[in-house]
């Protein structure tokens, strides 16, 4: 099969209600999106992915409007995070009710929510009568994509379009939030930063994304996000040659001025780290080098997110 990067949102949808599966934009990452109530639209996800089809998917909306008759106990405190931060970069776990096919939820009785900023995506999804499931177009356990070369690279020729939306303006995964025993929870870190999270709740919520926590979400499985070219955290004691790749956050240290060097924001912004932080490894793995060290970040605001997906790419090494 061809696959295309096209920008006719009507090619797409039509595509769509045909029971296809194809790639679209949102603001964190491309998705391999299909109508999430077709079981046969659903199967196509997780071959094309070649995800295990216990890990169960997001459904995208255009509005809350669209998607209350799927949930159930949508308390107050969770509805102040989907006024507060929807449309963008936010998943909420909720409660499903029977509309929601098992085959998507892995059998749980929780339903992943998000309602997208991406304009294209929001357009695509007001123009169906169904939500769309969509994860990472990414082949399972690889980098997430974040332009549409990114997905034509992994997924070409097993889908028919892509639909062009300009690289992804936050750059990693939404934030998975949900409710347990009255408080809010953080089931995998992401682009929404827990400061602004907890300055919404008026405290800081706690973080389960360990192997304790008894939802299980791909974000929390222990290799994951890895580039094929081995991956390490820079250390002092890391060796310094010529057939490995360096990546500092926003400088080059003079140690390393002779070396292949990339940096992944020139404004020292830990938000432009997070949009560059794919690009630079998917770039890295198409070098010829032998293997990457990558400065850590400072555990702090969104660095908290970058940190926890380099600690997974970095852990399959
Ligand atoms: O930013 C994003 O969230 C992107 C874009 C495309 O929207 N999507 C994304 O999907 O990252 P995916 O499938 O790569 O990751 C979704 C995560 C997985 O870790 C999955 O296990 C978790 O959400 N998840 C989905 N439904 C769940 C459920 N019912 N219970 C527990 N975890 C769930
Ligand atoms: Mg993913």
């Amino acid at each position: 099969m061809e696959t295309k990067i096209i920008d006719d949102l009507q090619v797409c949808a039509d595509c769509l209600q045909q029971g296809m599966a194809l790639a679209i934009p949102t603001e964190t990452v491309y998705g391999l999106a299909a109508n999430a109530l077709d079981e046969k639209a659903v199967a196509q996800i997780y071959a094309i992915k070649n995800r295990p089809t216990h890990h169960p998917l997001i459904l995208h909306f255009h509005a809350q409007e669209a998607f209350l008759s799927f949930v159930t106990n949508f308390n107050d405190e969770l509805q102040l995070l989907g006024e507060k931060f929807w449309p963008g970069p936010m998943t909420l776990l909720l409660d499903k009710t029977q509309k929601v096919p098992n085959s998507i939820t892995g059998n749980s009785t929780k339903v992943a929510v998000r309602i997208p900023s991406h304009p294209l995506m929001l357009q695509l999804l007001t123009m169906l009568p169904f939500p769309l499931a969509a994860p990472s177009a990414n082949p399972y356990g690889k980098i997430s994509p974040t332009t549409s070369r990114h997905v034509l690279d992994q997924l070409g020729g097993k889908i028919p379009y892509i639909l062009e939306g300009g690289p992804c303006q936050e750059g990693i995964e939404s934030t998975i939030l949900g409710s347990e025993n009255d408080k809010i929870v953080i089931y995998r870190l992401g682009s929404l930063g827990i400061d602004e999270i907890a300055t919404t709740l008026g405290y800081i919520p706690e973080i389960k994304n360990e192997k304790t926590s008894t939802h299980l979400t791909s974000g929390m499985v222990k290799y994951h996000y890895a580039p094929n070219t081995p991956l390490f955290f820079l250390e002092k004691d890391s060796p310094i040659d010529h057939q490995s790749l360096y990546i500092f956050l926003f400088e080059i240290p003079l140690t390393h001025k002779d070396c292949n060097c990339t940096i992944m924001s020139k404004h020292r912004s830990m938000k432009e780290v997070a949009q560059n932080l794919y690009n630079t490894l998917h770039l890295a793995d198409e070098s010829a080098c032998s293997r990457i060290f990558i400065e850590k970040p400072e555990p702090l605001g969104i660095g908290l997110a970058i940190l926890d997906r380099l600690q997974r790419a970095t852990a399959k090494f």
